[in-house]
């Protein structure tokens, strides 16, 4: 049996509460892991190592995989986001997030199948920013033709292998003439190589009232990193919300797993937060490494308890707890002969 060194950043708020749910539910499927713990944000300031220690980052190199618990970043002062620092550190251009209907969850929409990739190293969101003079502020947004080209080439061979019909590149180019009009035509460089891929182009406002009315009109969409942000975030509420959406930061030398959600201080620490997000960014990681079996197990698991019985965390309807949720779920994984049928 394979053995694996992965990095685990349990991060903050209510970061360590679910990434143990998904080292529970991982090691429930029988694979040997070997988890080097390490230290981001405030915990790593708090231990004297600053945001983003050296040993971290390392542990990430050495191991080229890691999943990762979410990471308060303080609102308007303090330090700078470490997320978008550690995506930037590793070159994680890849932010990929599946957003499907689970069974068992009721919804507006059913069957929805979404895939979000968003740029994740530049645009709006890498708060570039200086105070012009007192009261005028400036941003910048940076749009390069290489960041640009990377993240639509990956989203339409992902389109490719996994046999998608569709991608829609989402932009505002009528207004951002040249920083959304490079983006947009680097991505159209991109499609000319992929003519099997059907894709379109759709502004980004459009594309927000048109995803809220039918989801199911789209497949793969492919964004700058401020819109994927917001974006990322709109889906998860056509599923059933922020606890249930997974999520991978993907570069050239390794990868990040973690949900779309945030640390959701509100709730930290009371064990009523849901864990299947990271649960499911687990199994993402899974089938990354070629795990595809255990990865499996993992959703049909969840969808098993989501779909057969009443535990489920508030954000749900229901009244269970993190830990409650978490042991259903591994109660309920499949064998990998039950699977195989
Ligand atoms: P948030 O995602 O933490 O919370 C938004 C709302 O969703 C809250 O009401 C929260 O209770 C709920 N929620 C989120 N995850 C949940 C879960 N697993 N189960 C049940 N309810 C859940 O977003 P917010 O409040 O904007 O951000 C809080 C902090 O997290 C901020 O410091 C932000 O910068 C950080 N953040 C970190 C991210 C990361 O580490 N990748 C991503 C997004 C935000």
């Amino acid at each position: 049996m394979s053995q694996y060194t992965i990095t685990l950043l349990p991060g903050d708020g209510i970061g360590p509460e679910v990434t143990e749910a998904a080292v529970k539910v991982v090691e429930a499927t029988g694979l040997a892991v070997t988890w080097e713990r390490h230290l981001a944000g405030i915990d790593a300031v708090a231990a004297g190592k600053g945001t983003l220690p050296t040993e971290t980052l390392d542990s990430i190199r050495k191991n080229r995989i890691a999943l990762k618990g979410p990471i308060t970043t303080p609102v308007g002062k303090g330090f700078r986001s470490v997320n978008v620092g550690l995506r930037k550190a590793l070159d994680l251009y890849v932010s990929l997030r599946p957003v499907r209907s689970l069974l068992g969850v009721e919804t507006r929409h059913r069957e929805v199948d979404l895939v979000v990739f968003r740029e994740n190293t530049e645009g709006l969101y890498s708060g570039r920013e200086h105070e012009v003079v007192p009261g005028v502020c400036e941003a910048l947004k940076i749009i390069t033709r290489d960041a640009s080209r990377r993240i639509a080439k990956y989203a339409f061979e992902y389109a490719r292998w996994t046999g998608r019909r569709k991608i829609a590149i989402a932009h505002k180019a009528s207004i951002m003439r040249l920083s959304d009009g490079l983006f947009l035509d680097a991505a159209r460089e991109v499609a000319r190589d992929y003519p099997f891929i059907e894709w379109m182009e759709i502004p980004i406002d459009r594309l927000a009232m048109q995803l809220v009315q039918e989801p199911r009109h789209f497949d793969v969409l492919l964004m700058e990193n401020l819109c994927g942000d917001i974006f990322s975030d709109l889906c998860a509420g056509l599923v059933g919300g922020l606890g249930v959406v997974p999520g991978a930061n993907i570069g050239d030398h390794g990868a990040v797993f973690e949900a779309v959600h945030g640390s959701a201080p509100d709730i930290a620490g009371q064990n009523k937060a849901n864990p299947i997000a990271v649960i499911r960014s687990a199994a993402m990681m899974l089938a990354h490494i070629g795990e595809h079996v255990a990865a499996q197990r993992i959703e049909v698991g969840i969808e098993r308890v989501l779909s057969a019985s009443r535990v489920r965390t508030r954000d749900l309807g229901g009244t269970a707890t993190t830990s409650e949720l978490t042991q259903a779920i591994v109660d309920s994984l499949p064998t990998p002969a039950e699977l195989a049928r």
